[in-house]
C-alpha cells in the first residue's frame, strides 16, 4: 500500500516518461554504513515510505543505529510531526544486514555512507558494482571525495552520483547532488526528484574538490582553528562572534566538533591536494588534535568537552585561558 502511494506521488513530479519510469522503479534503498549520516539517511527514506536495507559490518552497530533512529523519531512524535503509528511503520520498513550480497539484493538505489576514506569507498563501490542489480543507481554521501574517481572503479559510471546529506539528516533540508564527469542526466533528474520527494531541497553541482558545501564551509572552520592557534581569540569568543554576529546556529569550532575533527582534517587534505593551493593547508592544531584522538563529539572531547546526557557547552580544559597549545 505504502509503495503504491509513494510511486503514484513520485510520478506527479513533472518529469518525462523515462525519468518517471526510473523513479517509479525506486522502491528499495540500501544504505551502506549505519553511523550518524547512514542512520539519518535510513530514517528519512523509511519515513517517506521506502523499503530500507541498512548495512554495516557488525550487528551491534546496526542495533545502535536502530535505537538512534527510534530516539530521533521520538523527538518528532513529541512535536506532533509524526504519529506513533507512523513511527512504528517507518521502523518496520528498515531491515538490517551485515552481508553485502543480501543487503543489495533487489536494490534500486544504494546510498553509501561509510567512513570518509578513498580506499574504503573504492573497495565498496567495486563490490556494489558486482553485486547490485544492473539498473541500480549507486550514490555516495561523500563530503569531498571525487565522484568521478569513485565511478571510474565501476562498470556503470553513468549511474554513479553524489547524494550529500547534511547532519543531522532528519533536520537539514539540503541534499547536495554531485554530478560525476560521466553521470547521465536522467540519473541526476531521478535523484533530484527523489530528494524533493523525501522533503529535501536538492542543489546540483559539479565534481570539484569539496563540491560547494565543503569548499566554503571547511576553509571557514580551518580559519577559525588558525585564529585560535595564533591566540587571536579563545574558543568561546570565536564561536560567539560567528553565532551572534553572523547568525550561524553553531560557531565554527563547535561545528567542527559536531562534524568530527578527523572528517574536517580529511576534507581539508582533499582541498589542499585537489587544488594544490597552500591556502587550503589544514591548521597544525587541527592535525595535532586528530593525531591525539581529540575528535570532537564522537570521542567526547575536541574544542569542547562532552558529557553524555548533558547539553552544556563546556570549553575543553586545554583551551581555557592562559594555556599554551
Ligand atoms: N533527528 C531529528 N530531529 C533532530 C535531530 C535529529 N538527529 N537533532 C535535532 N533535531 C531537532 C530537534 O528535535 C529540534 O526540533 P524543533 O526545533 O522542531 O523542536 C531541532 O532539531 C533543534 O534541536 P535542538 O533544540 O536539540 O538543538 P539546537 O536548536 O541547538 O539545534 C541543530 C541543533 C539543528 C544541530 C543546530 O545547532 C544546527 O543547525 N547546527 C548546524 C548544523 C550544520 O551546520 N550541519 C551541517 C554540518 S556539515 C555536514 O553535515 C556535511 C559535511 O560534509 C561535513
Amino acid at each position: 500500500m505504502i509503495e503504491t502511494i509513494v510511486n503514484a506521488d513520485v510520478q506527479t513530479a513533472g518529469c518525462d516518461d523515462k525519468t518517471q519510469q526510473m523513479l517509479q522503479q525506486i522502491k528499495t534503498v540500501t544504505v551502506i554504513g549505519s553511523g550518524t549520516m547512514g542512520n539519518g539517511i535510513c530514517h528519512v527514506f523509511a519515513q517517506n515510505g521506502f523499503k530500507v536495507h541498512m548495512m554495516d559490518i557488525n550487528q551491534p552497530a546496526l542495533d545502535k543505529a536502530i535505537a538512534t533512529i527510534g530516539k530521533n523519531m521520538d523527538r518528532q512524535v513529541g512535536k506532533g510531526t509524526l504519529s506513533e503509528d507512523e513511527k512504528a511503520a517507518s521502523l518496520g520498513r528498515i531491515s538490517t544486514y551485515t552481508d553485502m550480497t543480501e543487503a543489495v539484493k533487489n536494490s534500486d538505489l544504494i546510498v553509501e555512507a561509510a567512513t570518509e576514506n578513498i580506499d574504503l569507498k573504492i573497495k565498496i563501490f567495486q563490490e556494489l558494482d558486482k553485486l547490485a542489480p544492473p539498473a541500480c543507481i549507486l550514490a555516495s554521501n561523500t563530503s569531498s571525495i571525487s565522484i568521478t574517481r569513485i565511478a571510474s572503479f565501476t562498470k556503470r559510471p553513468t549511474q554513479v552520483i553524489g547524494m550529500h546529506f547534511m547532519n543531522p539528516v532528519p533536520v537539514m533540508k539540503l541534499v547536495e547532488v554531485i554530478n560525476g564527469y560521466a553521470t547521465e542526466a536522467k540519473v541526476t533528474e531521478v535523484i533530484v526528484n527523489l530528494s524533493k520527494y523525501i522533503g529535501k531541497v536538492p542543489c546540483v553541482v559539479n565534481d570539484y574538490p569539496g563540491f560547494i558545501s565543503n569548499r566554503i564551509l571547511l576553509p571557514m572552520i580551518n580559519e577559525a582553528i588558525l585564529a585560535l592557534q595564533e591566540g587571536v581569540a579563545g574558543v568561546e569568543e570565536i564561536d560567539t562572534i560567528m553565532k551572534l554576529g553572523m547568525a550561524h546556529p553553531m560557531g565554527p569550532l563547535q561545528l567542527a566538533d559536531f562534524i568530527g575533527l578527523d572528517t574536517c582534517y580529511s576534507i581539508m587534505n582533499v582541498l589542499h591536494m585537489g587544488f594544490g593551493n597552500q591556502k587550503y593547508a589544514p591548521a597544525t592544531l587541527l592535525a595535532n588534535m586528530v593525531q591525539a584522538g581529540y575528535l570532537g563529539v564522537k570521542s567526547g572531547e575536541g574544542f569542547y568537552k562532552y558529557t553524555p546526557g548533558s547539553k552544556d557547552l563546556v570549553v575543553s580544559q586545554r583551551f581555557k585561558k592562559n594555556r599554551d597549545f
